[in-house]
């Protein structure tokens, strides 16, 4: 089997980075594991004191900071006998500040979980069933939302609600807005929207277990549980507990078995001036084919995760990561929805949509 020989080598060294890629997620994710970041975050360590500072055999600690250093996570210092080994502030910050813009921390503890799941998205794809959160796990659950969460309390107060002038209104006028937020996961962006608007209610609906558990623990501690309920519940069913002035749905709708059947039980559940606020995966208008980075980050987790999840529950639309504004468009104006507009509101991931009945 003879290819074109610059096109094999290409492929093959993007194959060798793409092996060193997989080397930096588990060994972050080790270093997570046994809380080395944190000691290297206080200053910089040799091999025999991060051993004894987090219960590790020096041996193993010592070929660990040798790997980091060699992939450039750690800077080394070699003039002395035994190495010193230090961790730049800015590495730090994304692999440790969770209220960090830049934090990825939380990414890598998610990825990682994939792994827990494999043999059932194996199994998925030969049946075209579904694969359970369950199977990947409580730590996949926390990854999604202090992944996101930064943005929750940064950006979607300061940049996005601010921008979006009948949402915002609407949330600082009187009578105090209701707002509903569907697939609310471990409740950061309700959480979010709370302390923004420290005269609204927020109902999050999310029918799993581990994330409405997780989010009534957030907002207690973050002082607004009287004012964000959690519920433990299909979206499907949030009708019955409007009217509602604003609706969200955040990183979500692509993951959901039924998202029309969502969409027009939110669509019914809203005032008919109320307006709703869709935030998703930033994806191309339509497939094009081509290499393109975000898209294939996108497809990663589409396989491995939302794909898979959102097929859990049949029937179901399939819809994965990678939904296509006029995919999400489709399902609006079929649950109701009259008015549909993707914002002019950059970001590097996601996009918003507002919708109006
Ligand atoms: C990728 S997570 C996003 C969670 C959260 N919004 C965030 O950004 O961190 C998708 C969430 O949608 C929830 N979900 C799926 N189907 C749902 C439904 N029918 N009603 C409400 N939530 C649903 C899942 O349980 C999960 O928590």
């Amino acid at each position: 089997m003879q290819g074109n020989r610059n096109e094999r080598d290409a492929f093959a060294e993007k194959l060798f980075q793409s092996a060193l890629g997989y080397f930096d997620l588990l060994s972050i994710r080790l270093g997570q594991r046994l809380g080395l970041y944190e000691v290297l975050a206080e200053g910089p360590v040799t091999s025999k004191d991060l051993a004894s500072r987090t219960g590790t055999a020096e041996r193993y600690a010592r070929e660990w900071l040798e790997q980091q250093a060699t992939v450039g996570i750690l800077r080394a210092d070699v003039g002395r006998e035994d190495i010193v080994f230090s961790l730049p502030a800015g590495h730090a910050e994304v692999l440790l500040d969770g209220d960090s813009l830049s934090y990825m921390g939380a990414s890598v503890w998610q990825l990682y979980t994939i792994t827990n799941a494999f043999e059932n998205v194996v199994d998925a794809f030969r049946t075209g069933g579904g694969v359970s959160y369950e199977a990947y796990g409580r730590d996949n659950v926390q990854g999604q939302g202090l992944g996101n969460r930064p943005v929750f309390l940064n950006t979607l107060p300061k940049e996005w609600l601010p921008n979006i002038p009948p949402m915002h209104e609407r949330l600082t006028a009187e009578p105090p807005a209701r707002v509903v937020d569907v697939g609310c996961g471990t409740g950061w962006s309700s959480i979010a929207i709370a302390k923004a608007y420290p005269q609204v209610t927020v109902d999050g609906f999310d029918p799993d277990e581990v994330s409405v558990e997780l989010a009534r623990k957030n907002a207690a501690v973050e002082g607004v549980a009287d004012r964000v309920r959690l519920h433990r519940t299909d979206a499907a069913g949030v009708t019955t507990a409007g009217p509602f002035d604003v609706a969200t749905a955040f990183e979500c709708i692509h993951d959901m078995a039924r998202p029309v059947e969502v969409l027009g039980a939110v669509r019914r559940a809203l005032a008919d001036d109320g307006t709703m606020l869709i935030v998703d995966e930033r994806t191309r208008e339509r497939f094009t084919g081509e290499p393109d980075d975000l898209e294939a980050y996108f497809y990663g987790w589409s396989i491995f995760d939302c794909l898979p999840t959102g097929m859990f529950e049949q029937p179901s639309a399939g819809t994965g990561t990678v939904m296509r504004p006029s995919i999400l468009e489709g399902y609006a104006r079929v649950a109701g929805f009259t008015r549909f507009q993707a914002l002019p509101i950059e970001h590097d991931t996601f996009r918003l949509y507002l919708l109006r009945p």
